[in-house]
């Protein structure tokens, strides 16, 4: 969603402002931004509708030496995307830019009748708050203390004024911000943003803001304070991310790339936690003793789209690992606001890419009101569920950049799985069954790799033929019914074909009605001791004139359309094998429809708000 980044330095800030811009578009947006000043008071405010590209020209058009401006992406919350409601917002001597959203902003409103708005935006409002309190004898770092104080809410903002225009002032309750400090001590700079990836090859070092801080940024130095004024210390941390991971290396889209590196994400996430020789996983970072590992009685898995799809995947895992253990999987938007009750000895498995999705989120904070420990299957480091999780673990699946989540759901089920073998181990069960999973897990990474280099050409042309269609149901039993889930997510959000995944046991209940000419069935079959039930389902569709593809690890004569027939020496993980086909399937379609892959309309990476 929406993205910040602010400079303050020696440099051209335009360049800067811009090319961190651009890192964050991945998180989706439709307008952006920037203003710069100078000590001469004369700021240069750029706003424009669209891509990037379209503020790039207008930056070329006017360009300015000034060396601090802070620059926004902006997903339209409150007003439509237009220029007018784009970030930086202007009030007085005050610029802003904002993440999140002022929930009171129509009360705050209500007592500004004096100033003129012209944008429909909350962040406006919060603009013209700040700049009611900014008299002439008040700092900026006052004012913007006094507007804090009355907003409830969310935000993460940076605030320039053309009346101190030494400083930038940040502040974050909710969203994401973080400060990078420059390493060059004869060139000294600091650069804000929302997201790491903006930061990459200028700096590793950075403070990330904690909720209800806030930051006064000179070239030279940051003050950390809270919202009483009380000054803290800032603690500089490392950022992990290498920028070449942030960076196409070739690849026509981030998604391919996505896809396509898989087998080397996995290994980091494995790496130093599975060891097949000895048939044992373990899980660092968990904060539950051995006493309290043994102790649990329940698993609730709790995350939104493909996380939550992960889990599910996830629990078919767990269930078998733990069999003395009951799961449960819930979609964070729905479980917020359940009056639900979790049993002793329960634990809550937070899955989240991002870290920060606002669902997932406030189930968080949901659950531990309860009472019950909450872990993070997180990727980003850092991010606010991280922080906020009584422990967990990164799933090392390094940025994931393309909108749609491809390599996050491979590194979530694998450690939810090694979550799993943890707890068996403290429990001292199931050694035969933790010891195949070590086992397969260890040889997932190339079984990944070889797939999807053997089945790349035949998906690619699966693609070319199955992309005039206008709908598509998966099907899928078992361990692959959530993966016939997410492979209709997939292919809906980034080829936009009407899609949707059902279990393959469900058909006669409902969708046999829609197998028609516009419908293509996608099944998804796992040898096994339901093969039997999937492949009559599979018959029943022919029966029925379907147009029907198959995705399989069998050697059974299988009669369909289309048929992908993987070879693999797994057995319990060949659902992911199967996903990650059904991945670059809809990445192809998607490029046959001509939609934007990276970046699918309507949609954003990191869902900040509800
Ligand atoms: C689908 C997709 C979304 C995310 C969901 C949760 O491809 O990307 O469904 O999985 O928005 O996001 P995170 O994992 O960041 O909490």
């Amino acid at each position: 969603m929406c993205g910040i980044v602010g400079y303050i330095g020696n440099k051209k800030a335009s360049d800067i402002l811009v090319s961190g811009l651009k890192r964050l578009e991945y998180r989706g947006y439709d307008s952006s931004g920037i203003v710069t000043i100078n000590p001469e008071n004369n700021p240069t405010l750029l706003r424009s509708t669209g891509k990037i590209i379209e503020l790039e020209k207008l930056v070329d058009q006017n360009p300015t030496p000034d060396q601090i401006g802070i620059g926004h992406t902006r997903w339209a919350t409150h007003g439509a995307p237009a220029e007018r409601n784009a970030h930086p917002h202007r009030a007085g001597d005050i610029f802003l830019v904002h993440n999140g959203i002022i929930e009171n902003y129509k009360e705050l409103k209500s007592q500004l009748s004096d100033y003129e708005f012209t944008s429909d935006t909350d962040t406006e409002v919060l603009a013209a708050l700040i700049n009611s309190f900014y008299d002439p004898d008040t700092t900026l770092q006052s004012a913007v203390t006094q507007a804090l104080n009355l907003v409830h809410g969310t935000y993460g903002i940076a605030v320039l004024s053309i009346r101190e225009p030494d400083q930038i002032i940040v502040a974050r309750l909710g969203s994401p911000l973080l400060i990078g400090v420059g390493k060059d001590k004869d060139n000294p700079e600091n650069i804000v943003a929302s997201d790491a990836s903006a930061l990459l090859g200028h700096t590793k070092n950075a403070i990330y803001l904690n909720n209800g801080e806030l930051a006064i940024i000179t070239k030279t130095e940051v003050k950390l304070l809270d919202l009483a004024a009380q000054e803290l210390t800032p603690k500089v941390e490392k950022i992990t991310a290498e920028l070449a991971e942030i960076q196409k290396q070739g690849y026509e889209h981030f998604l391919l790339k996505e896809i396509m590196e898989q087998s080397t994400t996995l290994r980091s996430t494995i790496s130093g936690r599975v060891d097949p020789e000895k048939g044992t996983m373990k899980l660092g970072g968990l904060n539950l003793s051995d006493q309290e590992l043994r102790g649990i009685k329940h698993i609730v898995i709790v995350g939104c789209g493909t996380a939550y799809y992960a889990g599910m995947l996830a629990a078919y895992y767990i269930e078998q690992v733990l069999d003395d253990v009951t799961t449960e999987v819930v979609i964070a938007s729905e479980y917020r606001y359940r009056a639900f009750n979790l049993p002793e000895a329960s634990v809550a498995l937070i899955v989240s890419q991002s870290g920060e999705t606002a669902d997932t989120l406030a189930c968080l904070r949901e659950i531990k009101a309860r009472g019950v420990k909450t872990l993070g299957i997180i990727n980003v480091v850092g991010s606010t569920i991280a922080r906020e999780v009584d422990g967990g673990t990164y799933v090392h699946a390094g940025p994931e950049i393309s909108v749609a989540s491809t390599k996050a759901f491979t590194s979530q089920v694998a450690t939810m799985i090694m979550f799993a073998g943890t707890v068996a181990k403290a429990k001292d069960i199931n050694p035969q069954i933790i010891a195949k999973f070590a086992r397969e897990l260890s040889l997932l990474p190339d079984e990944i790799a070889k797939t999807l280099q053997t089945h790349q050409p035949e998906i690619q042309a699966l693609a070319r033929h199955y992309s005039k269609y206008d709908h598509a149901l998966y099907l899928g039993r078992d361990t692959a019914y959530p993966v016939a889930l997410e492979g209709a997510l997939k292919l809906k959000e980034i080829s936009y074909i009407h899609a949707e995944g059902y279990a393959a046991g469900e058909l006669k209940h409902g969708p046999f009605a829609l197998v028609d000419d516009r419908f293509f069935e996608l099944f998804l079959i796992i040898d096994g001791w339901l093969i039997d039930k999937s492949l009559s389902a599979l018959q029943e569709v022919k029966a029925r004139g379907g147009h029907t593809v198959v995705f399989t690890n069998s050697t059974k004569e299988i009669e369909s359309d289309h048929l992908v027939r993987i070879t693999t020496q797994l057995d319990l993980l060949t659902p992911i094998l199967l996903n990650v086909l059904q991945q670059l399937f809809a990445y192809y379609m998607a490029v046959e429809k001509g939609g934007d892959v990276d970046q699918p309309r309507n949609l954003a990476k990191s869902v900040t708000v509800e």
